[in-house]
């Protein structure tokens, strides 16, 4: 590793990410450590965690705004392809590793780093998306992985940083991974291992349970064009406000938890809980306005075809050859995917009542 002098880590704030700094620097014998973190939404202050990794000794520390770029060209296009891997999960959290994959690669050219870095542990997607994506955006760029090769456990990790001033986790005792941005939350770990455990209630942030949604029904309407969701109850709203939005209704009436076991990239099966209320309320509604404006044989194709765009997306190989084509076919279908949907909020569900 000595002739790696400049290296820009992506940086979340957490306690592995943290600790990647120090342990780049000393481990790995690199002088220049940037971090980078991106705002996807996920409500995070982002300025605190700008001066940890300084604190941590970090030689640069940036923070970028990528919510914009996320939901226009990652959480929309996704749902024009339905995009649901397995049938159920809207790839909220694999959605943002691409984005982030990007960024990494553009600032570890722009200040001429030799070499990017994540912390994730080997065991989750989220590895393998990070290598595949900077693998085909900068073939030449080494990919640093401290966390995956360095066997500590996660109390090792944290006397390590606590060693170089990183402050042990406010909520130590947490049980859960959560993986958070505005397309929505992940959890996993903890005593969902066991998939007949029903989850607490404190895993979820972003919708109520059942009994403390309304007892009232909602009705809203979408407006779609090109595939695109434009408006909410007859209000225009730009990409980002309307998914906020979305979120806030849906999640208001218990739409968009999902308790899932999925075959992750890496052969095993996992348990999670996700809640997507705004995204899956999205998907719900083009999926049924495409009913009304794709002729029969398109949509037969289409449904296949949005299968393996998720599948895609899903293992991480966004940049590729495969994921471009689809999406010009994909694109090709949405001309006139446009007009209006009505749907019911209701005790965890969105009843589609009209379309137009
Ligand atoms: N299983 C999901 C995926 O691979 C989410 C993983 C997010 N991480 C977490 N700590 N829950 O996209």
């Amino acid at each position: 590793m000595g002739s790696i002098r400049k290296v820009v880590l992506a940086y979340s704030g957490g306690v592995d990410t943290s600790v990647c700094i120090p342990y780049l620097k000393e481990e790995y014998g690199i002088q220049d450590v940037i971090a980078f973190a991106a705002d996807l939404g996920q409500g995070d202050e982002l300025e605190p965690i700008r001066q940890k990794a300084i604190q941590a000794g970090a030689s640069k520390s940036l923070v970028e705004d990528l919510v914009s770029p996320f939901v226009e060209d990652f959480a929309f296009p996704a749902i024009r392809a339905n995009a649901l891997y397995e049938g159920r999960y809207p790839l909220s959290t694999a959605l943002a590793r691409p984005l982030i994959a990007k960024r990494l690669v553009d600032i570890a050219f722009q200040y001429g780093a030799d070499a990017v870095a994540h912390g994730c542990t080997g065991k989750g997607n989220d590895q393998v998306r990070f290598d595949v994506a900077i693998g085909s955006l900068a073939p030449h760029l080494k990919v640093l992985t401290p966390a995956r090769t360095w066997g500590m456990s996660r109390e090792e990790t944290i006397a390590y940083g606590e060693k170089f001033g990183i402050p042990a986790p406010v909520n130590k005792k947490s049980p859960y991974s959560i993986d958070l941005n505005l397309l929505g939350r992940s959890v996993e770990a903890g005593v969902l291992e066991d998939p007949m455990i029903v989850p607490p209630d404190e895993v979820f942030a972003m919708t109520s349970s059942i009994k403390n949604a309304p007892d009232h029904f909602e009705d809203i309407e979408i407006r779609f064009k090109s595939g695109n969701p434009v408006a909410l109850n007859g209000v225009n709203k730009d990409p980002v406000a309307l998914i906020h939005e979305a979120n806030i209704l849906a999640g208001k009436h218990g739409f968009g938890r999902i308790d899932m076991i999925e075959n992750r990239v890496v052969g095993i099966k996992s348990r999670e809980i996700y809640e997507t209320p705004g995204l899956l309320l999205l998907i719900r509604a083009h999926q049924e306005l495409e009913t009304l404006t794709l002729p029969a044989d398109v949509l037969n194709t289409k449904s296949f075809l949005e299968k393996q765009w998720a599948n895609l997306v899903y293992q991480g190989l966004w940049f590729t050859p495969l994921k471009e084509a689809l999406d010009s076919f994909i694109d090709k279908t949405q001309e006139n995917v446009g007009g209006l949907v009505r749907i019911r909020l209701h005790k965890g569900n969105a009843i589609i009542i009209g379309r137009s």
